[in-house]
C-alpha cells in the first residue's frame, strides 16, 4: 500500500489535501483497489474512500467538496484482509480518529473479540479497523501515547499513521516491518512510504528505524522506540529528480521508463572507476579480506530482479569462478540454507522493501553470512539492513512492470563481478578494463534499439488476439526469455512460458502446435563456443512444428535469416553483456500489446510494485 502524511499550513497553492493527493498519485504504484484520505479540519474530522483507483477518489471529493485542513493522512491499497470495497478501503475511524495501515496485523482475531466484547462494532472485514478501535479506547489527549500502547499489543508487520481531530496539527506513525520515510519542510513536514511521496516538496528526509513511532508536527519531528525511548533519526538527502516521476510526453510511464534506460545504465556506471580506470566501489563497506576470501555468492531477489541475478551468475561465475546460486528470496528463507561467513549474499530489490526479500536478508544475516544489497530506491528498508549496498541509479520507477530497474541491476551485478574479479585477481586488468569499456558502449547499443522501436510495435499490434506466446533462450539468453514471459503475463495478461531453448525437447515442444508465436533470444554468432549453432536448430525445431518464429539476433547474423518469421536487430554485443540489449525489444513488445488491448500499462490488475507483505 502506498501512505501519505502531511502537516502544514493551508496556503491557495498547497492545500494539505492536495499536498496528499499528489503524494498518492506518485505512490499509486503500490496498490490501487482503493484509496482514501482522512482530514483534520476546523469542524473536525472528515473522510472520503472509494474502491478502485485513485480517480474514484478524486471523482467523490469533486462531488463531496472538504474544508481546508490543517493535518491530512491518504492512502493507497493493495487488499489483503478483506476485498477491494468502499468499506475496506483506508482510513478506518472511530469518532474523532482516523488511522490507515499497510501491512498484516496478525493478531487481528483475537484483538477483534476483545474490542467487540467491550461493545465496538465493525464496518469492514479489515485487519486495520481493530487498530483504531484500540487507538481510540487508548487515547486520553496524547495521540503519541495513544500510538505506544496499541504497537506494543499488534503482531505482525504494519505502518501505521494515526490522525485525531483534537490535536489539528499533528500526524503519528509507526513502524514495524513495513516502510516509512519522514521528509522535512520549512513549517510543514511529511510522512510517506517512500520519498516519491513528497520529493516535490522537499529533498531533506528522515530514515526511521525498526519499531519506532514519529510525531510530526508543522515545526517539529519526534521519534521514540516503541518502548517510549527517544532516538536521533538519521537525516538524508534524495537525490532523485521529482521530474523524473512524470510521464514527460510518453503514453505510459513503462514507455518512459523503457526510453530511461541508456540513462539508468550510463548513470549506474558512472564514477565507480578511479582515476587509472580500476574500479573502486566504496560503497561496499564489505572488508576487502571478507570479499576475497568468499566461496560462495547466492542471490536473493524476486520476480524481475531475481531474472538480473540469473544473469548475474553466468557473468560472475565466469569472471570470478566464484559458485553462485539464485534463489527466489521466499523459497531461500524458509528451506535451511547452507550460509558461512565466507558466502556472500546478493540482495537484489528496486524498491528495497519487498518483504519477501527482507525477510531473506535478515535469515542470511542470522546465519553469519555478509549481505551486500543492490537497490533502487534511497531510504528504503534492505538496504539499511544488510552490510553493504550498491546502488542503482535508475531513478524512480513508477510503471509497476520493472523496465530500467532491471537494466540497473544487471549493470551493478556486472561491476560487482569486475571488482571482485580485480580484487581476488581472477581475470587480467586488461581483460577488466576491455569489459567495462564494452559496458560503457551500450548505452548508446541500447539507444539504438530505442530507435528501430516502430518495428516491434507493429508486430505487437498484429498480435494482439494471440492466447499465448512461448520464449526461448540459452546462456543469458534463458533469463531473458524468463523476463520476456513475465512482461507479457504481467501487463498483458496473455499466457506466457519462457524456457532454457535446450529444454525444449525435454517437454515444452509439445506445446507448439500451427502457429503458435515463439521468440528466440539467438546468442552471438562470435561467441567462442557452439552457442548460436545450437540455438539456430532450436528455432528450426519449432518452427518444423509449425511455430512461427520471432527471432532477436545481432546484427550481421546471418544463419538465424532463414528460419526467422520476423527478426529484430540488435546490436552487435560480448554475449554476457547482450541482456542489456536483448530485453528492450521484449520490453516494447509486452508494452505496446498490452496497449493494443486497452489495458493500463502502469497499473495492471492484482499487482503492486512493492510488495510489503509475505
Ligand atoms: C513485485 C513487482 C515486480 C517486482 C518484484 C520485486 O512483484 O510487481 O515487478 O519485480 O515485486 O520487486 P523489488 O522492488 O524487490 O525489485
Amino acid at each position: 500500500c502506498g501512505i501519505v502524511g502531511y502537516v502544514g499550513p493551508s496556503t491557495p497553492s498547497a492545500r494539505p489535501l492536495e499536498v496528499v493527493l499528489a503524494g498518492l498519485g506518485r505512490l499509486e504504484y503500490r496498490g490501487y483497489d482503493s484509496a482514501g484520505v482522512a482530514l483534520v479540519c476546523p469542524t473536525g474530522l472528515e473522510t472520503a474512500k472509494r474502491a478502485g483507483k485513485l480517480t474514484n477518489l478524486l471523482g467523490e471529493l469533486e462531488a463531496h467538496p472538504v474544508p481546508d485542513a490543517t493535518a491530512a493522512i491518504g492512502h493507497t491499497r493493495w487488499a489483503t484482509h478483506g476485498g477491494p470495497t468502499d468499506a475496506n478501503a483506508h482510513p478506518h475511524r472511530v469518532g474523532g480518529l482516523a488511522v490507515i495501515h499497510n501491512g498484516i496485523i496478525e493478531n487481528f482475531a483475537q484483538l477483534r473479540e476483545e474490542v467487540r466484547a467491550d461493545g465496538a462494532t465493525f464496518l469492514s472485514e479489515t485487519d486495520t479497523e481493530v487498530v483504531a478501535h484500540l487507538l481510540a479506547r487508548a487515547y486520553d489527549g496524547d495521540l503519541t501515547q495513544a500510538m505506544l500502547a496499541v504497537v506494543n499489543r499488534l503482531e505482525g508487520a504494519f505502518t501505521l499513521l494515526a490522525v485525531h481531530e483534537d490535536v489539528p496539527d499533528t500526524v503519528v506513525g509507526a513502524r514495524r516491518n513495513s516502510p516509512l520515510v519522514v521528509g522535512l519542510g520549512e513549517g510543514e513536514n511529511f510522512m510517506g512510504s517512500d520519498v516519491a511521496a513528497f520529493i516535490s516538496s522537499t529533498k531533506r528526509a528522515l530514515e526511521l528505524g525498526q519499531d519506532q513511532v514519529v510525531t510530526i508536527t508543522p515545526t517539529s519531528v519526534d521519534v521514540v522506540t516503541f518502548e517510549g525511548d527517544s532516538v536521533q533519526a538519521r537525516e538524508f538527502t534524495v537525490d532523485w529528480d521529482a521530474s523524473a516521476a512524470v510521464k514527460g510526453g510518453f503514453d505510459s510511464f513503462m514507455d518512459k521508463e523503457i526510453h530511461d534506460q541508456p540513462k539508468a545504465v550510463a548513470d549506474t556506471l558512472l564514477g565507480r572507476t578511479d582515476a587509472s580506470g580500476d574500479l573502486m566501489l566504496d560503497e561496499l563497506r564489505i572488508p576487502e579480506t571478507v570479499l576475497r576470501s568468499i566461496d560462495k555468492i547466492i542471490v536473493i531477489a524476486c520476480g524481475t530482479a531475481a531474472y538480473s541475478g540469473h544473469v548475474a551468475k553466468y557473468a560472475i561465475e565466469h569472471w570470478c569462478r566464484i559458485p553462485v546460486e539464485v534463489e527466489l528470496a521466499h523459497e531461500f528463507r524458509y528451506r535451511d540454507p547452507i550460509l558461512t561467513p565466507r558466502t556472500l549474499v546478493v540482495a537484489i530489490s528496486q524498491s528495497g522493501e519487498t518483504m519477501d526479500t527482507l525477510m531473506a536478508v535478515r535469515h542470511a544475516r542470522e546465519q553469519g553470512a555478509y549481505v551486500l544489497a543492490i537497490v533502487n530506491t534511497h531510504g528504503s528498508t534492505i538496504p539499511r539492513e544488510s552490510d553493504a549496498v550498491l546502488y542503482t541509479h535508475a531513478g524512480p520507477e513508477v510503471a509497476v512492470a520493472s523496465t530500467k530497474a532491471f537494466l540497473a541491476q544487471i549493470t551493478a551485478c556486472y561491476l560487482l563481478g569486475l571488482y571482485l574479479a580485480q580484487l581476488r585477481g581472477t581475470k587480467f586488468a586488461d581483460e577488466i578494463q576491455e569489459t567495462l569499456q564494452e559496458l560503457q558502449a551500450l548505452p548508446d547499443k541500447i539507444q539504438s534499439v530505442l530507435d528501430d522501436e516502430a518495428a516491434v510495435r507493429e508486430v505487437a499490434q498484429a498480435m494482439k488476439d494471440e492466447p499465448s506466446f512461448l520464449f526461448l533462450g540459452r546462456h543469458v539468453g534463458y533469463p531473458v526469455a524468463l523476463e520476456g514471459a513475465l512482461k507479457l503475463k504481467e501487463i498483458a495478461y496473455i499466457h506466457a512460458e519462457g524456457f532454457a531453448a535446450g529444454e525444449l525437447k525435454h517437454g515444452p515442444i509439445a506445446l507448439i502446435d500451427t502457429g503458435q508465436p515463439v521468440f528466440v533470444i539467438a546468442p552471438s554468432p562470435r561467441g567462442r563456443d557452439q552457442l548460436h549453432s545450437k540455438v539456430v536448430s532450436n528455432i528450426q525445431e519449432v518452427r518444423a512444428r509449425g511455430a512461427r518464429t520471432l527471432v532477436i539476433a545481432e546484427e550481421g547474423d546471418e544463419a538465424v535469416v532463414p528460419y526467422a518469421d520476423i527478426l529484430f536487430r540488435v546490436p552487435q554485443t560480448p554475449t554476457l553483456l547482450s541482456p542489456l540489449v536483448a530485453v528492450v525489444p521484449l520490453q516494447i513488445f509486452a508494452s505496446e500489446l498490452a496497449k493494443a488491448k486497452g489495458l493500463d500499462v502502469d497499473q495492471p490488475r492484482n499487482l503492486a510494485k512493492s510488495v510489503t507483505v509475505e
